[in-house]
């Protein structure tokens, strides 16, 4: 696996990019930043290039796979049918965090949309992404770049640690921003359905178009065939306790006793008043806790902890995205 280092700030590197933009037309994947996280990249006009990624990760086929595009023109491109709001939505929040669900015009292989008939686009937004993708000038289709069930690769070693030898190259481009990843939208006639909350708030959202509730979902088959899985499981058994600081203490207390190791994964207004064998800081502010939080599941696996406790986040703005992924990464929930 190929690896190119582009400093954050620094004059991005052509010769880099161009390297990575041949390896993607040569029908080979090469992981790359976006200001959410790390995504694996192929081109999404070839089929058996759009394969490795699924091989890559070990993902399950029906999960299909969001195109990434350089500006509105070549998103275009991809759809038929685009609703009038829609343009509205780009304006406020592309390039960004919003992946919009519409009705796809076949022009991505079938395996990009795993056979359904709308497909996933977004503009990302991180220097690095919209060059390499500028240099392609095909769609890129990316999910992130961690093994399939692992949290979400914030650093190109995450991707590392779990691709290398698997994909042809990583371009480095330092930590991501946000941390966690996109919001998916269904964008229907005339309101969307949010299918993965991310980076870009349902309040966000709101101010342009309605914001419907998901009807019709059962657990085998949801809006967004990505959410039936396993996701962003750390190595290590990982409990929410809802409660303040003293609940907290009482739980580790519990298990301390027991003998067992306990990792406090929390803000740090919560770390400074309990003891643990391990204080993982999710810094202060929500928007914190994003960044934050995948890179702190992921070093769990280096330590010789038995548990991970987690502080309950609150539900408003990022805060939704946070407890979606830890609601799925959790293996109990405490009251
Ligand atoms: O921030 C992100 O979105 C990152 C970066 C790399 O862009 N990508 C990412 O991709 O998180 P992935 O594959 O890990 O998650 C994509 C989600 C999955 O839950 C998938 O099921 C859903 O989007 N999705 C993609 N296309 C869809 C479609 N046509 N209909 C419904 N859901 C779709
Ligand atoms: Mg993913």
């Amino acid at each position: 696996t190929k690896r190119w280092n582009i400093q954050r700030g620094t004059t991005i590197n052509k010769q880099f990019i161009s390297e990575a933009a041949a390896l993607l037309k040569a029908g080979e994947t090469v992981a790359f930043p976006t200001e959410t996280v790390y995504g694996l990249g192929a081109d999404a006009t070839n089929k058996s290039a759009v394969a490795k990624i699924f091989e890559a990760k070990g993902r399950p086929q029906d999960n299909p796979l969001i195109a990434h595009v350089a500006n509105v023109e070549q998103l275009q491109q991809l759809v038929d049918n685009l609703p009038e709001y829609v343009d509205d939505l780009i304006a406020a929040f592309s390039p960004g965090p919003l992946t919009y669900v519409l009705e796809s015009n076949g022009a991505c292989a079938e395996n990009v949309t795993a056979g359904l008939s709308t497909i996933g686009v977004r503009i990302p937004d991180h220097p690095v992404a919209l060059e390499l993708l500028q240099a392609c000038n095909f769609p890129v289709a990316a999910p992130s770049a961690n093994l399939s069930g692992k949290p979400s690769p914030t650093t190109a070693d995450h991707v590392d640690e779990d691709l290398n030898g698997k994909i042809s190259g990583i371009v480095d481009g330092g930590p991501t921003g946000v941390g966690v990843e996109s919001t998916v939208i269904s964008c229907r006639e005339h309101d969307v359905v949010i299918l993965r909350p991310g980076g870009i708030t349902k309040e966000q959202i709101e101010q342009i178009v309605p914001v419907a509730e998901p009807v019709n979902e059962t657990v085998d088959k949801p809006a967004s065939p990505g959410m039936k899985y396993k996701h962003y499981s750390p190595d290590v058994p990982l409990w929410l306790v809802d409660g303040d600081a003293e609940k907290i203490q009482n739980v580790i207390a519990e298990e301390t006793e027991k003998g067992r190791k306990v990792a406090l994964l929390a803000r740090d207004a919560i770390l400074e008043l309990v003891e643990a064998d391990l204080k993982l800081s999710l810094g202060s502010s929500l928007e914190d806790v994003a960044n934050k939080l995948y890179d702190n599941l992921r070093k769990v696996k280096r330590t010789d902890v038995d548990i991970i406790i987690s502080e309950v986040f609150p539900e408003s703005g990022i805060g939704q995205a946070i407890m979606n992924r830890l609601k799925k990464a959790k293996t109990d929930y405490i009251p």
